[in-house]
Formats: structure tokens, sequence, C-alpha cells
């Protein structure tokens, strides 16, 4: 894999997607100490302080008619795996794919599709002094480890998140046809058994028990009446009910 390292960029996503566009192949990966304009999923913004690791890697896409949700879901469980293998530290995954730590999200990850590839852009708060971010992120967000603790090296955190979400991506697993992080993936969800908020442009458009996640990744929410809601679109964000 080819790493392009950077102290400042605006977004590790835009600059790959623009290398993207000119012809780059699959393998490269972009890092970033800071970014000054970090993007998140549903036209939000990510804010990118120092001390988070904020990475950017261009996969194949197989099938470019296919929905990126896969994807997605392969690269939280490659990230939870890595904060595992390296931290030593249990994460669970909020559906799509947000990172949650003792109860808050820790990592947000986003696919953006370019022709037969996709970029997977993914924002950990490593050793985030948590007083940088804006203060209705802070509310939600937690970060692995504070800037005065000691933390494994970042390189060695992102020598195995790059690893592990490339393996992952292009072989689906450790060996042909594994398909354990689909376990993985349902097994970590924050939601499943939860009252849930279905969230459309940020208005509340259905709520009920979130009560499964299927092999397409899509999550199963079913109301009071028992209507069965059926969700894989990356416009869905999904928030629990406070009862
Ligand atoms: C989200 O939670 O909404 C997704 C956030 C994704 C942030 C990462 S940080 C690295 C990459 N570059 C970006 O501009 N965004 C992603």
């Amino acid at each position: 894999m080819k790493l392009l390292e950077f102290d400042c960029l605006d977004s590790t996503n835009r600059y790959l997607m623009d290398l993207a566009r000119e012809g780059e192949e699959a393998g490269t990966a972009v890092r970033a100490r800071r970014q000054t304009g970090g993007r998140g999923r549903l036209g939000r913004s990510f804010s990118s302080p120092e001390g988070g690791i904020y990475v950017s890697i261009l996969v194949p896409l197989p099938d470019p008619t296919k929905s990126d949700i896969n994807i997605t879901a392969m690269a939280g469980v490659a990230v939870m795996r890595t904060i595992k293998q390296v931290c030593g530290k249990d994460c669970g995954i909020k559906w799509v794919n947000d990172i949650i730590y003792n109860g808050r999200k820790v990592c947000g990850i986003l696919a953006q599709a370019c022709g037969d590839k996709a970029v997977i852009g993914i924002g950990v708060n490593y050793r985030t002094d948590m007083s940088e971010l804006p203060e209705d992120v802070r509310e939600i967000a937690c970060s692995l480890y504070s800037p005065d603790e000691e933390a494994p090296d970042e390189r060695e955190f992102v020598t195995a998140l790059l690893e592990n979400t490339w393996k992952l991506i292009t072989g689906g697993g450790d060996t042909p046809g594994d398909d354990s992080w689909l376990a993985d993936y349902k097994g970590s969800s924050t939601i499943v058994g939860n009252k849930v908020l279905i969230l459309k442009a940020g208005a509340v458009t259905g709520e009920g028990l979130a009560t499964e996640i299927d092999d397409a990744c899509r999550l199963h929410v079913v109301d009071g009446n028992g209507n069965e809601t059926v969700l894989s679109t990356g416009e869905v964000s999904i928030r629990k009910t406070d009862d």
C-alpha cells in the first residue's frame, strides 16, 4: 500500500477522490494529522483537530452498481478489530458504521464511490483533546485516549488499520469466502434490541424497535403496529429513543 502523509489537509477524502478521478490506482492511502474541512456523512462536517487519526483508502469496488453499504460495514468491522488488536479496547457499531466506545462515538466512516473504486475515509478520536471539539459533538463523542495518557504508537495503529481495512474489503477476510466479519458486524450492534427513531434529513420519519441486521447489513425496525421498515440507505440515520 502507498501512504501519502500530510500535516494538514482540508479533507483526506477530498484529496483522494481528486487523485482517483485523475486515475490513481486502488491501494493508495492518505493520512493527515489534522483537517480543516473534514467531511462527514449526510453532508455534515467532521471536526478534525490534532490528536485524531484521519485516513482515506482507495479500494476497488467489485460491482459499481452495487450499494456501497457492505463496504461501509466492512470498514466498521476493520476499525473495531484494529482498536481491539492495537489498543485492547472493545467497541460496538451503531448502524451503519459509527464506532462506539463507552457509549460514545469514537470514530466516523465516510465511504464515497468514484467509478469502479471507492474512497473509505476513517476518522478516529485517538488522543483527542475533547475541548477542541464543538460543544454539540463533545456531548456525544469520546476519545480512545486523552492527550496526556500513554497510547500505542499512532503509526502502529495506522498500519494495522490500513491492513485490516484493505484485507477485509479486497479479500472478504483472512481466507477467501471468510464472512466472519458479518457475524462480527451483527454481533457488535449497539442498536438491535433498542427503540429507535428513524431520521431522514434530520426529521423523524418513523419509530420502532430495531429487531435485526440481516445478511445485506440492512437494519429492520418494527413499529408498534407490527409494520416492518427495512433500512438500507445512507439517507437514513438512527437515534435511540430516551425511554
Ligand atoms: C461521519 O461520522 O459522519 C463520518 C466521518 C468521516 C470522517 C473521516 S476523517 C478522514 C476522512 N476525510 C474526511 O473528510 N472525512 C473522513
